[in-house]
This record gives structure tokens, sequence and C-alpha cells, in this order.
């Protein structure tokens, strides 16, 4: 018995070395640590129970019926997360590049089963050469294996990729499909086609980093909502953003503690925003002040940077923050904000995590560019997402809310539950100027009778009072009190219960 013991763990330690000390020494040479390592700073300490040690791949061809690793190039199984429950992967680069074969992709698939039957998130780690080049369709099969099981998962458990190497081929498709991506800067690269073809079918030169690194893919095409230096920040913020999430769609968020008091006022709140209206101003400050703890994990902080959003806590419970952001294109909606906004709001509405919107937007962005880029179909999925939205929605109106950005961001007529303004909001069709302009075309060359039509339908329009007496906003309220109106509103919100009727899905403007 002794003797198979020791079998036993010699067999492991040599499956735990992977492709071996020289490929982990050149894997630890590019700055990036091991699969198991990445495993270890990710979950309590202790806490991993390995599967599938020892599976290793069914391939014949090219000489690789002599060439296995146990393990086969993936590290899979479960552990915690600050006690809570979750589901692993993690590839390893040391055998064969983390290429994806039929075993690996059935490790893959076993976890995100079991995670399914039981309820907890899936997060993958990602670094790997893509299929299993000398397997073929074998490998094909096992990508669209996961695929599908990325689909039955969306809004049953969260799913989170942070990706640590290259992705590339159809494997980013298995990240594409998950909640959230993070990527680590200039290790981490994702895109559908490498380099050399990309000079090939369209003659541009362009590096790995440029194309698809974790820089353009957070700044310029949005595929990624954070980009961290190194797999260590990014494995510990990983750890901090998991916090905020329920385990499943059937849990409520998490809640922590805080002795940040619910009722606290901030009276520099009253001066955030100037009295000119059209001077920008930082959302971010308002959303650090009304938060606990001052604590705000931002996502896509720097794509479309005309829309925030993020998770917080309010009273000790999570919620999703949308906010405008008068400091970048004045806080307008345009394409890319509103693609940002709605699958936030959609991925908190699947798990019951309350929406909170700040509204200061001065209407959708005017343009050929944007008309030509499908502003309509893609404004519409933020309306579609509020608009099926159930859970609770908390709406405060910080200065302007024009024309349709009114209705969408979160209003009275979308279901939102509560909706505040602050007493300087303007709820109207339009700003007074261009309004002036359309209705009082005749009295465009006399300046002063235009001046003097704009002063009146500001004094008209320009407040919250004309929405308020319809009942579209619920109250006025004093800036500094809005951390306190939130949280009793949350409260009160606590047990909401709103069902759409029933259909097998709805057909959201894609
Ligand atoms: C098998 C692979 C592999 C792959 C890398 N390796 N990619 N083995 N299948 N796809 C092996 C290498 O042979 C090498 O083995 C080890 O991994 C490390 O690779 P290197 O090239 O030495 O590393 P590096 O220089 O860092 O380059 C990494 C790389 C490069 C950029 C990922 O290996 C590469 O371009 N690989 C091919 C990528 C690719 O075209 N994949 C298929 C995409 S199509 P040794 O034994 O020397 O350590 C696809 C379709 C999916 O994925 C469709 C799903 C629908």
């Amino acid at each position: 018995m002794h003797d198979i013991i020791e079998q036993l763990e010699r067999k492991r330690a040599a499956a735990r070395l992977g492709g071996g000390q020289k490929r982990i020494d050149a894997q630890h040479a590019k700055g990036k640590l091991t699969a198991r390592e990445r495993l270890e700073l990710l979950l309590d300490e202790g806490s991993f129970e390995e599967w599938d040690l020892f599976v290793e791949h069914r391939c014949v061809d090219f000489g690789m019926a002599e060439n296995k690793v146990p393990g086969d190039g993936v590290v899979t199984g479960y552990g915690t997360i600050n006690g809570r429950l979750v589901f692993v992967f993690s590839q390893d680069f040391t055998v064969f590049g983390g290429a994806l074969s039929e075993a690996h992709a059935e490790k893959i698939c076993k976890v995100m089963d079991q995670a399914m039957k039981v309820g907890a998130p899936v997060i993958g780690l990602n670094d790997s050469g893509g299929a299993r080049i000398q397997e073929g369709v074998a490998s094909l099969g096992g990508y669209a294996e996961v695929f599908q099981r990325n689909v039955m998962a969306s809004g049953v458990v969260p799913q989170i990729s942070l990706v640590m190497g290259p992705c590339a081929g159809g494997a980013v498709y298995s990240p594409a499909m998950t909640d959230f991506i993070f990527m680590v800067r200039d290790s981490a690269y994702m895109f559908v086609t490498g380099p050399e073809v990309v000079k090939t079918v369209t003659h541009e030169e362009v590096t790995a980093e440029e194309l698809g690194g974790a820089s353009t893919h957070t700044t310029r095409s949005g595929v990624a909502d954070l980009a961290f230096d190194n797999d260590v920040e990014a494995l510990l913020m990983l750890r901090r953003f998991f916090n905020y999430l329920p385990l499943n769609n059937r849990e409520k968020p998490p809640v922590r503690p805080s002795i940040d008091p619910a009722d606290r006022t901030d009276l520099s709140l009253d001066t955030l925003v100037p009295d000119n209206a059209n001077k920008p101003y930082d959302i971010k400050e308002l959303i650090l002040k009304v938060v606990d703890d001052g604590d705000f994990f931002e996502l896509q902080p720097d794509y479309a940077r005309n829309i925030v959003i993020g998770f917080g806590r309010m009273d000790g419970r999570s919620v999703g923050i949308v906010a405008n952001n008068p400091m970048v294109l004045a806080g307008c909606l345009d394409i890319k904000s509103s693609i940002k906004a709605a699958r936030f709001v959609r991925f908190c509405d699947a798990f019951s995590i309350p929406v909170i919107t700040f509204v200061d937007v001065p209407g959708f962005m005017p343009g050929t560019s944007q008309e030509y880029g499908g502003i309509i179909k893609h404004g519409a999925k933020l309306l579609y997402a509020y608009a099926e939205c159930t859970v609770p929605k908390v709406t405060v109106i910080t200065r302007k809310a024009y024309g349709g950005a009114y209705d969408v961001m979160s209003s009275k007529h979308l279901r939102g539950d509560v909706n505040l303004a602050w007493p300087n909001a303007e709820i109207a069709v339009m700003g007074a100027k261009g309004a002036v302009e359309i209705i009082f075309r005749e009295d465009k060359g006399d300046p002063a009778k235009l001046a003097a039509r704009e002063a009146e339908y500001k004094a008209r329009f320009a407040n919250p009072f004309v929405a308020g007496a319809r009942g579209y906003i619920d109250d006025v309220i004093q800036p500094h009190e809005t951390r306190k109106r939130i949280c009793r509103s949350l409260a009160m919100l606590k047990d909401k219960k709103l069902d759409n009727p029933w259909r097998k899905h709805g057909n959201i403007p894609l």
C-alpha cells in the first residue's frame, strides 16, 4: 500500500509540472505565472479541489501518441473566493501552448456542467494557442461544446474570462460570450485572425498588441472590460470583483456589512453641478460620494467614457450604477455608450442586482457618423434593456434629461420604481435655444425677441416641476440627501416582484 501511495504522489508531482521546468521557466521569463500559480492567487488558500489531473488526449497523429502530458493543458476544478464557491479552468501554456484538444475541452465542459448543477460562477483563465492543430476537427468540436455551454449558462451563473496570454481564432468566442472579460497588458491578446493573416488579406501591417492587445480592447473595441498591468494585479482585482456578484440567478446579491451610515448626507453635493448648465462636472465624484465607503468598481473606464458603469454597494448590498458623464461629449448617448450600458443593465437584471441611474443627458448624439452607424438600432438596445429590466430601478436626474434620452435613462415610463430629481434638473423635449429656434422660426431675424422667447421657454420647462406635476418624478430632492434617499428606496424595494409576460425570448435589436 505504501508503494502505491508513493506512486500516486510521484504521478501527481509529474502531472503538476505540466510541460516541464524549461517551459515553466520560459513562461516566467515572459512575466507570466503558470496555470497553477494563477489559481493559487485567485482562490482562497488551500481551497482548490482539482479534477481530471490524469486526463490525456486521444490523438495519435503526428507522433502525438507518444507525446502525452497528464491534465492535457488545462487545470480544472473548484474552490472558493472569500469563502464563496467558484468553478475554474486555467489553461496551461507549457503544455502544447495551452492548445485546446477534445479532452481539454471535455475537462472545461465538465466543470461548466457541474457549476450549472450547483449554481456557482465559472472563471476561465485563458492562455492558449487556440485549436490543437494536430487534432483537427475534434478540437473544433470541443470548442463548439464549450460555446454551447457558455450560452446555456448565460444569465444562470456569472461567467468571467481573464485573458492572460494568446487567445486567437475561434477561441475568442468563448470569452466573448461570458459576462466580463479582463485582460493583462502586454501578454494577453485576442483576435479572430492574427497579424500575418491580416497582412495577407488586407495588406495592413499591425502588431499583435495593436491588433488585439489589452489597450486595443479596452479603449477601441470595447471587447474587454478592464486591463491590468500583470497577472498578480489582475487576479487580485478579480477576487475583489467577485465579491459584488451573486453566485447564480436564484440568489440575491451578496451583502457586505458596512459602517458607512445609510442616512449619511454630503453637503458638497449641493455645489457639484455648476450654475452654468453648459459647464461639465465629474459624475464620478457623485458616485464616489454616494456609494458605501467610496468604493466603486468601474468597468470599461476607458471606453465610451460618456457613460459610466460599474458596481458599488448601498447599505451593504451590491448595486449596478449607470451614469451619464457630462465631462465627455456632454454626456450624450451615442452608439458605443448605448451598447456599453445596455449590456451592463441586462447583466444586473439577469442576476437580481438593483440598477441606480444618474441622469445628465442632453440627448442622443446627432450626425451622419452616428446615423450611418445605426444609432437608431444601437440606442434602442439601451431602451430595450431598461424597459425589460425588472430589478429595483432608482433614477436620479442631476441636471439635463432631454428628449428621447430622458425616456431611455430609466424613466418612470420604463417602470422606474423611484425617480428623483435634483432641484436644478431640466426635463424637456430639448434645450431652450434649439426649441425656440424651431417653434418661433418667424422671430429668427430678431435676436432680442428670440432671447426673450428662450428665457420664457427656460422658465417654463427647464425645471423638474413640470414632470413632477405629472408624477413622472416622485420627488425633487436636495443633492446632499441623495445617498439617504437611494438607500431608503432600495430598502423599500428589497422584495420587489415583477414578471414580464411569458415568451420564448424577446428580440432585442442586435
Ligand atoms: C498545438 C501548439 C499550438 C496549437 C502553440 N503550440 N500553438 N500546439 N496546437 N494551436 C505549441 C508550440 O508548438 C510550442 O510547442 C508551444 O505550444 C509554445 O508555442 P511557441 O510558438 O513556442 O510560443 P510563442 O512563441 O509564445 O507563440 C505562441 C503562439 C504561437 C502565438 C500562440 O504558438 C502560435 O501562433 N500558435 C498557433 C496559433 C494558431 O494558429 N492556432 C489555431 C487558431 S485557429 P513546444 O513543444 O515547442 O513547446 C483556431 C480555430 C478555433 O483556434 C475555432 C473554434 C471555432
